[in-house]
């Protein structure tokens, strides 16, 4: 196989680990066949025939992660705020989700969104699609054209829905095999994920089906838990016999038997931490929707100090923004709040942990996502920030910091996925 090496140079920024930022100002990645060589401050002297391409005096970051986030809500972002969840669902989500059998629709809609997303600079995303099968293959196919990497599912609900959005549980199972057959591949940047929508809209018969697809074709699995408090009553009433919102998804085996995100995990026990910690569960942490649908503040830094893995949702449009960025701010917000009105002894997360946990820590998911460490797919962001920055010169912690808290989207110059430019001028 013929080696195809590129070499990417700049001011360099990432976290292998979420206590430090690791820094190289103008370093050098070196990558073969897309995946990171090396990252180093001076080039060996084998590489010096090789192409360089010189962002100097430009961030090189880590493309961020999105771990929760639904399509087709893309149209009810900054919506319905004065509810909680339940009638939010009810009033805005549903609604706007039932537009999804026309497929003209969905192609407009998802082409916007998936704009959206490599505007602000989100190479990988973990995305519920809605119940309908045409329009999750067209969300499917258009982040294929735009060489993004996805988990997408077509979600599934056949109970407690309303009359315009609900499914029957065969034709449910049968849609969601043909959507995977068609979609599992394991080169592919784009592939399947088994998404029950959350457990009050899933019949035992449509969790049985979906844990044996999930078994038969080793498919991960994504859904919601412990987002709010009528939700978990709910829940209890639905299923007393399993005793636990967790345990009613591991009755199933759908929860941590294969791949597995959670989003939220707000009001979650002591003893589902410790399963979620057992059983390798990643949490979707998604401040901005909890801020928003006042479902209250994960407790993320309980998830760190039990090894609970732990990635950021922007879980649109319960967040009201695609953006990363403004996610980990408000995670940071978020923690803050927690220290000082919950417990004082969870100290608030530092930025290098909330970047950490927007990019490798969520991109573990995908495999060797989310750092610029040796076997890691280079996904990267090329950011100026002079701007920004104006005359004075900082290093480069600081001017990460102020990239994320004061940047936008235009501050993003070029997006790389798995070694490959994205055209952001496609959609
Ligand atoms: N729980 C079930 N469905 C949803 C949804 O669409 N958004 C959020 N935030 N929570 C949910
Ligand atoms: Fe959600």
């Amino acid at each position: 196989m013929i080696k195809e090496i590129k070499i990417y140079k700049g001011d360099i920024i990432f976290c292998a680990s979420p206590d430090k930022f690791t820094t190289l100002e103008n370093g050098y990645i070196i990558t073969e066949n897309n995946k990171i060589k090396k990252t180093v401050c001076e080039l060996p002297s084998e590489y010096s025939d090789c192409e360089i391409l010189d962002f100097s005096g430009n961030l090189i970051i880590p493309g961020f992660v999105d771990i929760h986030l639904h399509a087709p809500q893309f149209e009810n972002l900054g919506l319905g705020y004065d509810n909680e969840l339940l009638p939010w669902l009810e009033n805005y989500t549903f609604p706007e989700e039932a537009k999804f059998s026309d497929t003209e629709y969905a192609k407009i809609i998802y082409s916007k969104f998936i704009k959206a997303l490599y505007t602000h600079g989100t190479t990988r995303s973990v995305v519920f699609s809605s119940l309908h099968l045409e329009s999750t293959e067209i969300l499917a196919d258009l982040f294929l054209e735009s060489g993004l990497g996805a988990y997408v599912g077509k979600v599934n609900m056949d109970r407690n829905s309303p009359e315009f959005l609900t499914e029957n549980y065969e034709k449910s199972l049968e849609e969601t095999e043909y959507f995977i057959k068609k979609y599992n591949s394991p080169d592919s940047l784009v592939k399947p994920i088994i998404t029950p929508r959350f457990v009050p809209t899933c019949t035992p018969e449509l969790m049985e089906g979906l844990s044996k697809l999930s078994e038969k074709y080793n498919i991960p699995v994504q859904s919601h838990l412990s987002e709010n408090l009528s939700e978990i009553e709910w829940v209890k009433e639905l299923h007393k016999e399993i005793g636990s919102y967790a345990k009613v998804y591991d009755h199933y085996k759908m929860f941590g038997d294969r791949p597995t995100i959670m989003a939220h995990c707000i009001h979650n026990t002591s003893d589902e931490i410790k399963l979620m910690q057992e059983k390798g569960v990643f949490v979707a942490h998604c401040p901005t929707s909890n801020f928003n649908l006042s479902s209250g503040i994960a407790p993320v830094r309980k998830f760190l100090d039990s090894s609970v893995k732990v990635g950021i949702g922007t879980d649109i449009a319960g967040g009201h923004t695609v953006s990363m960025p403004e996610t980990i701010v408000a995670a940071i917000h978020a923690s803050k709040m927690y220290n000082v009105y919950v417990d004082r002894s969870f100290h608030s997360l530092s930025i290098s942990e909330a970047f950490f946990l927007a990019t490798k820590g969520g991109g573990e998911f995908f495999g060797k996502v989310g750092s610029f460490e040796k076997d890691y797919e280079f996904d990267a962001l090329i950011v100026n920030d002079t701007e920004l920055n104006g005359n004075s010169r900082k290093n480069l912690q600081d001017r990460l910091e102020k990239y994320i808290y004061f940047g936008t989207k235009e501050d993003i110059k070029k997006v790389f996925v798995s070694g490959k430019e994205i055209n952001r001028n496609r959609f």
